[in-house]
């Protein structure tokens, strides 16, 4: 049997039911540390069903998922944020009424965590600083520093909330549908931003696009109907025939034919 911790995040045989209604069936992935992942499937399949229980929003009904050899199912989100997994959310999850730089240093207070005492906490607000404008600078915002959240443009917050993801320095990233809502060119800048941002990190990012996920991916996990069908290369995921006929096919006529 492979050492458990040669993986950065597995999951064995994992399940969901909400009610009666099983959502997730039985799905295993296993990503190697410094993996770049696109998590591929119809809507609904249960995508973000599975970053859900993976980042601890959600218990397993069974199943194990652990983060480098160490379960973390049935743990709290705040719990395995602390064990190196940050998520970013579908829809935007930023204060709208903070600035750039005071959002980017909430997402570093709080990974350094409440548990700390006053006295502590302040001794760490210089790090916090020179980490929160560090993040900045990688995110290309440096310029919009003291710009309210809500005013910088869709693609900035969206570059935004990537920051405020890897702000707490984790080593496994899930970025859910980061690109939806932007136009060709945003997209382009923005997988190339996140490729720079998550340089040696373990990222797993849903995606729709079939653009993206071939330019951005080492592997491409497919999910359909609460299973991972297939986990391999671009190359081996877009010669599968169970692909093909379950999913891809019919998406990537859809893409030539100029729809989606
Ligand atoms: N909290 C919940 N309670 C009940 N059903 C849910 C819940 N969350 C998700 N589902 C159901 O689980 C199924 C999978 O949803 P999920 O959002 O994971 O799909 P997805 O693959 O992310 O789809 P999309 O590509 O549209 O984002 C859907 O049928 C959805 O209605
Ligand atoms: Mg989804």
């Amino acid at each position: 049997m492979a050492d458990q911790a040669t993986y950065a995040l597995e999951l064995r045989d994992l399940r969901k039911s909400f009610g009666k209604t099983e959502i997730i069936r039985g799905a295993n992935l296993a990503v190697r540390p410094g993996e770049r992942v696109a998590v591929i499937g119809p809507n609904g399949a249960g995508k973000s069903t599975l970053f859900n229980l993976v980042s601890g929003r959600f218990a397993p009904t069974s199943g194990e998922v652990l983060l480098h050899g160490a379960r973390i199912d049935g743990k709290q989100p705040f719990e395995i944020n602390r064990m190196g997994l940050s998520r970013s959310f579908q829809i935007t999850n930023i204060f709208p009424k903070l600035s750039v730089f005071e959002n980017l240093r909430c997402g570093v207070l709080w990974s350094l965590g409440y548990r700390y005492a006053f006295w502590r906490f302040l001794s760490r607000l210089q790090d916090a600083n020179d980490r929160a404008t560090q993040l900045m600078e990688m995110i290309k915002l440096d310029k919009k520093r003291d710009t309210l959240a809500m005013n910088l443009t869709y693609a900035e917050q969206r570059a935004l909330e990537i920051g405020i993801t890897i702000a707490g320095g984790a080593s496994v990233i899930l970025l859910d549908e980061p690109t939806a809502g932007m136009s060709k060119s945003e997209t382009t800048r923005f997988i190339f931003l996140i490729k720079e941002v998550t340089q040696g990190r373990t990222l797993l990012t849903v995606e729709h696009d079939m653009g993206v996920v071939f330019g951005l991916a080492d592997k491409i996990a497919v999910v359909v109907y609460g299973e991972v069908i297939a986990f391999d290369t671009p190359e081996n995921v877009r010669a599968n025939p169970r692909v093909q006929e379950a999913y891809l096919g019919s998406v990537i006529a859809a893409q030539q034919a100029g729809g989606h």
